[in-house]
């Protein structure tokens, strides 16, 4: 089968298009026929050694780390899905991704997938809507009528951050530039500030949650925005912990997972046709070096899928 690998880690020339056998199933797993994948910052993280601490990555390493797909064969003691099932996931970032014509998963990580979606669209959901679902509820505790501020609303994880929110009745804040508010508002967010022109934290005051994808400066400046006892939720590294304990705030960073109910839950809202996935731009796998270039600048609006089949 068709696979893009990398044998060492480094910048896009590393990854390399090639022909290695199809992977057998253990009893716990699924062989499934890839139809599409996504791209996500965690993909050229890995490529470039940046999570060798924490992901042990076997070199060499398939990339990709979204599916959608077809069951080709069904391990032994799997019960729950049969060959031909229509599924998608968010497969273990520690193993061989889906850069690939073919993955073996385990089922306990896997779901059907939306009805309403073709294969391309639904490979931009598992891993960005499973990070943004459990960044908000999980972990931020989101409320009814609570205030959120989302940051990098018009990226993979914040198109869908801001329709959960909305979805689960909260007033939502986006950040975005200027080229992206109209996109931002149109998924559902009530205020959009552009970050590039206005300064957060001199427009907001008593925010129940910020939802934090940028680290650094603006998880910083996010404090002075939330209200005693407030949580800010990241999807990157936590910092200023002394500072947010002085003043009440709670702040935490966590590692999504794939978790298959998760995923049923948001494969409902989409055939529901109460949320959808952003799709910035369809490529072919052949193209991976160039769409993780993309990814890599960092100023996509929603999310890149590799076609497979
Ligand atoms: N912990 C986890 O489990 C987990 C899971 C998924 C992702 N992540 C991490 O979360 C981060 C975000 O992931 P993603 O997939 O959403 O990334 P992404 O799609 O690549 O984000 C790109 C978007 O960010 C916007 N942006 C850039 N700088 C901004 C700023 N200062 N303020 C507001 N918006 C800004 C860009 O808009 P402009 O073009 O307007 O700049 C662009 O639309 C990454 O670091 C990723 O590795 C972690």
């Amino acid at each position: 089968m068709k696979a893009v690998r990398i044998h060492e880690f480094g910048g896009p020339e590393v990854l390399k298009i090639e022909d290695i056998p199809v992977p057998k199933p253990n009893a716990d797993e699924l062989l499934v026929k890839v139809y599409a994948t996504s791209v996500n910052p965690v993909d050229w993280k890995i490529r470039e050694g940046m999570r060798k601490d924490k992901f042990p990555s076997p070199l060499p390493l398939t990339l990709g780390w979204d599916l959608a797909g077809v069951v080709a064969e069904v391990g032994s003691d799997v019960k729950n899905f049969k060959k031909g099932d229509e599924i998608y996931a968010r497969p273990d970032p520690t193993r061989n991704g889906t850069y690939a014509e073919y993955i073996v998963v385990r089922a306990s990580e896997v779901a059907l997938k939306p009805k309403t979606l073709s294969f391309t669209e639904a490979a931009a959901v598992p891993l960005a809507g499973l990070t943004a679902w459990q960044g908000l509820f999980k972990y931020g505790w989101l409320q009814e009528g609570q205030r959120v501020l989302i940051h990098a609303a018009s990226g993979g994880v914040g198109t869908f951050a801001v329709q959960f929110a909305k979805w689960r009745g909260a007033y939502v804040i986006g950040t975005a530039s200027e080229k992206n508010i109209d996109l931002v508002k149109e998924l559902g967010a009530d205020e959009v500030i552009d970050y590039k022109k206005v300064k957060f934290e001199d427009k907001l005051k008593d925010i129940d949650l910020v939802f934090d994808t940028q680290g650094g400066d603006t998880q910083k400046r996010s404090l002075a925005v939330l209200k005693n006892g407030g949580r800010l939720i990241t999807t990157v590294k936590p910092e200023n912990e002394a500072e947010a304990k002085e003043i009440n705030i709670h702040i935490e960073g966590y590692m999504a997972q794939s978790d298959p109910k998760d995923l049923q839950q948001i494969a409902q809202l989409i055939d529901e046709r109460k949320v959808r996935p952003v799709i910035a731009k369809v490529m072919d796998l052949d193209d991976a070096k160039e769409a993780q270039r993309m990814s890599q600048e960092g100023h996509v609006a929603g999310k890149i899928v590799l076609k497979v089949i």
